[in-house]
């Protein structure tokens, strides 16, 4: 067993220094410890120790290219070398907004920003001030970033418990300092059952703004939309005047080069996105209707943000889709049959090794998980899942090489080919051997 002798002790330096000793609350989950990164380089990185893995993390979903993209590397040290932020309007911005309204069909005109959660913000505040109104409606197990305004706990098993206080009509807070009427505005649903989303909003259209959703639950299960329901939410919010928003942070750029809405061929009004745009570097946006989006521009919505639009932002992005679009973006056909054949060859290792398990798959993102259940579908059948089950095997899976996240999505990117798909698939192989033999985790 991998001794990760050098990331612990740097976390007790962190610790000391640093509050939690990680940059982000998630982080500080990984077991047997949290890892230290050395370098990373395509589909690889290496810790502190010296061990190198497969990576299918990918720092939580934006290295679509992988690490180190040489191409995007070049690009961005050119564009440092003539400044990185101006707080002037730049050829940049607009060079990225072009294209932002090419490849994602629901773009009529964008803003950009940050980080995910900074999007989806400025997403809400579009669709009340458009609208007029002010509850919003999301779902059980989709997470929409950190704000106070939309935060409720990271998916957990107590969700179906504040389904009923979201018909109370207060969900609680998802963590402390927040505080208790955060959350008043928030109609939490349950997703996937189009009879609570219909009964909810014909009940209370005259208060809703918006109905926001990740297209796909990536952020629990990677459970897709049963067949009708999306066009459903579209059809109801569309005759009760309520703003659609997919929140696109994981989807955008990953399920297609139009995202989740290009792929499934459905047109929100707004769709956030962020991640896989800047493959690593901290960029997003809001894109979307014209008619909502000139909210900003007839200055009734503020947007803002010191570094909104920076060089290196605008050339990660700009970088990224230009090579994801190259060839007719054949890379998405690439990246989906080596996340099909991995998915498929970790469904027969569960069934060989005679367990039982689901893996759900979309594009290069699957979501890995133990259960007593042919298929998942529901947050509510999600929530039976295994989770320690898994974090040991994902404990298991780093000693075998190859870093996988403890909560069992997984993501692909173009630098994982057949060497990686084989040598994961063998690493699974003997991660399952090991998880009821009494090897340690
Ligand atoms: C669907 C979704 N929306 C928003 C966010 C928040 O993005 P960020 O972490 O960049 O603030 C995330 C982050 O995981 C996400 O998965």
């Amino acid at each position: 067993m991998n001794a990760y002798e050098q990331s612990k002790t740097r976390l007790e330096e962190s610790k000391k220094v640093l509050a939690g000793g990680v940059a982000s609350s998630l982080r500080a989950s990984m077991q047997p410890t949290p890892l230290f990164a050395a370098e990373a380089s395509g589909a690889r990185l290496r810790d502190v120790d010296g061990h190198t893995y497969i990576d299918y993390l990918l720092a939580y979903g934006p290295l679509i290219l992988g690490h180190a993209h040489p191409e995007l590397t070049d690009r961005l040290q050119e564009a440092m070398r003539r400044g990185y932020t101006y707080g002037l309007q730049h050829d940049g911005e607009i060079a990225l907004a072009e294209r932002l309204t090419e490849v994602l069909p629901a773009a009529e005109k964008v803003a950009l920003s940050g980080s995910g959660t900074e999007a989806v913000m400025l997403a809400l505040r579009l669709a009340r001030a458009y609208t007029g109104r002010t509850k919003i409606v999301r779902f059980h197990g989709h997470y929409h970033g950190w704000s106070d305004s939309i935060y409720t706990s990271f998916p957990s098993s107590d969700m179906r418990q504040k389904e009923v206080a979201a018909d109370a009509g207060k969900v609680p807070p998802g963590t402390g300092g927040q505080s208790e009427n955060s959350l008043e505005d928030i109609l939490l649903l349950p997703w996937n059952d189009p009879e609570a989303a219909e009964r909810t909003l014909r009940e209370r259209a005259s208060e809703i703004a918006a109905v926001i959703t990740e297209p796909v639950m990536c952020n629990s299960g990677c459970l897709q939309p049963l067949p009708g329901y999306l066009e459903k939410l579209r059809e109801l919010t569309s005759e009760l005047g309520i703003v659609l928003i997919f929140d696109e942070v994981i989807t955008g750029f990953r399920l297609s080069l139009g995202g989740a809405h290009g792929r499934f061929g459905i047109q929100p009004d707004l769709v956030t996105i962020g991640k896989a745009m800047g493959c690593g570097i901290g960029v997003s946006a809001v894109a979307g209707r014209a008619e909502i989006m000139d909210l900003i521009a007839d200055e009734r919505v503020s947007h803002l943000g010191t570094l909104n639009g920076n060089c290196i932002a605008t050339t990660a992005a700009l970088a990224t889709i230009d090579i994801l679009s190259r060839d007719n973006a054949s890379v998405y056909g690439r990246m989906e049959a080596n996340a099909v054949r991995l998915a498929e060859g970790i469904r027969s290792l569960l069934q060989s090794h005679g367990l039982r398990g689901v893996v759900n798959q979309i594009g290069p993102v699957f979501h890995m998980m133990f259960i007593d259940r042919d298929a998942v579908a529901t947050f509510a059948e999600f929530s039976e899942r295994d989770g320690s089950a898994y974090s040991r095997f994902a404990a298991l899976m780093l000693d075998e090489g190859v870093l996988v996240r403890p909560n069992g999505l997984w993501y692909l990117s173009t630098e994982h080919g057949d060497q990686e798909v084989n040598e994961t698939l063998q690493a699974v192989d003997r991660a399952l051997a090991r998880m009821w033999t009494g090897t340690p985790a």
